[in-house]
């Protein structure tokens, strides 16, 4: 494939308070406390966060493909709450979203989410219920499902990348904007890597580092590239990649939208203190430095041709042949009218649609499925963008390879969340293998909570 052709969508703290483990190996319950926090992103403190500790970000979390995992979600807060596990391909009634597959947690009760993870790789967290207020103030955080086998690399680095909205106090600015929601989202000002601005993290020299990239934004759109020769793109959206993709240049940036993840192998600098960088274009601009890997130590003398490929993970493949087609038009709502917002929280406005429909809000009664999928037949869905925005489209709960694009070659890597370009019209194939109701909805969560929303039923 052509460089040119290609345009893809286009610090472990468990154990911290509020991550509290407990119990026997076997099963161990993972205590998780929303709570207000605070944190200090420039000089002064930023109070009324939302996170898992009072003053860190949301931890990594860490599981095994297979294993099954324990996670009570404790609610501390005074605003309702469901949590939603992005990417994993689990029970339709763990998957976190409100009045789908759970009631609303309400302050002070917890729900436990019981689960085993299908798939390895890099996937993430975050609230569907006060979607919007909870992300926008601090609650996403990146899940590592660790191989059953380890593939060999010398060090593993998390960067969980997202902006927050502030003054120049530290307080927030509304996180939310009218305007905003209404084309492409309500950007931040303030950029970060696990919260902080262009941290160096250390590895060692000539070492193999497993880099994960996780963008975690309820808005922005990264363009990032690395600048080291010495990487590979080995995940896409936590599935392992088994087609060679060409690295992202500064011409050339990857588009790495809302809930999308990739992950680099990366070969460390032979020499004591030279960095390899993760770098993001940011329109009009110079480079930002989001992330610097620092070498340390002995050089380890490690070849990117020493790692070999990651397993892939137990995703059916689609019968192109037998597929039903199925169309998904996404773009302005004609009607407009004020969402319904049970406890889940509103923007008061209805902006975007899917079919024509808006999503009148988490509560929404009478608001049946966009489509009706028969368990274990395969399907291609169109999805097509008819307002100038990008939107990424999330599916939860099965994995989609794209297959087609009316505007470039789109590589064929199983994913569960698709970048449509403007003017795009996609054509994405799946097998419908987990029954339930999964929502699909743009990740641009001004979007999603103005409208763009909705969700698929596997029965
Ligand atoms: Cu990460 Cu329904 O979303
Ligand atoms: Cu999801
Ligand atoms: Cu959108």
């Amino acid at each position: 494939m052509r460089r040119r052709d290609f345009l893809l969508g286009s610090a472990a703290m468990a154990g911290v308070m509020g991550a509290a483990s407990w119990g026997s190996a076997r099963s161990t319950v993972q205590q998780l406390t929303i709570q207000t926090a605070r944190f200090a992103f420039r000089e002064r403190p930023t109070d009324g966060l939302v996170s898992l500790s009072p003053d860190a970000p949301p931890p990594v979390l860490y599981g095994t493909q297979g294993d099954p995992m324990h996670l009570r979600v404790v609610n501390g807060t005074e605003d309702y709450t469901a949590m939603h596990w992005h990417g994993l391909r689990i029970a339709n009634a763990m998957d976190g979203v409100p009045y789908l597959t759970q009631m609303p947690i309400a302050g002070g009760e917890s729900f436990e989410y019981d689960f085993t993870p299908p798939d390895a790789g890099t996937y993430w967290y975050h609230p569907h219920c006060m979607t919007m207020a909870q992300m926008a103030h601090g609650l996403t955080g990146v899940m590592v499902i660790r191989e059953a086998e380890d593939p060999g690399f010398d060090s593993d680095q998390v960067i969980n990348l997202r902006d927050f909205r502030l003054d120049g106090n530290g307080g927030f600015l509304p996180y939310y904007t009218a305007r905003g929601a209404a084309r492409s989202g309500t950007h931040g000002n303030v950029l970060t890597a696990n919260w902080l601005q262009a941290p160096v993290y250390d590895h060692p020299a000539g070492g193999l580092v497993r880099l994960r990239v996780v963008n975690s934004d309820t808005t922005r759109i990264y363009k990032l590239h690395l600048r080291t020769g010495q990487a590979r793109i080995i995940a896409w959206d936590g599935h392992p990649v088994e087609i060679d993709v060409p690295l992202p240049s500064v011409d050339e940036p990857l588009l790495i939208g809302p809930g999308q993840r990739v992950d680099f192998a990366v070969r460390m600098p032979a020499s004591e203190g030279q960095t390899a960088d993760l770098l993001a274009e940011l329109p009009g601009q110079p480079t930002r430095t989001m992330a610097q890997l620092r070498s340390v130590g002995a050089n380890q003398k490690r070849d990117l041709r020493d790692l070999k490929p990651l397993a892939a993970n137990p995703v059916s493949r689609p019968d192109l042949s037998s597929a039903e087609m199925l169309d998904f038009v996404f773009g302005w709502t004609p009607e407009g009218g004020p969402p319904n917002d049970g406890y889940c929280g509103s923007l008061g406005y209805s902006f975007w649609s899917i079919n024509r429909t808006p999503w009148a809000g988490d509560a929404a009664k009478g608001t049946g499925p966009l489509a009706t999928l028969k368990r274990g037949k395969s399907y291609v869905l169109r999805l097509r963008n008819e307002s100038p925005n990008l939107h990424p489209i999330h599916l939860h709960g099965l994995a989609f390879v794209p297959i087609r694009s009316n505007l470039r070659r789109l590589p064929p890597l199983v994913t569960d969340t698709m970048l449509l370009l403007k003017d795009e019209v996609a054509e994405i194939a799946l097998v419908a293998d987990n029954p339930g109701d999964w929502a699909f909805h743009c990740h641009v969560i001004e979007h999603q909570k103005t409208g763009l929303a909705g969700y698929i039923r596997v029965t």
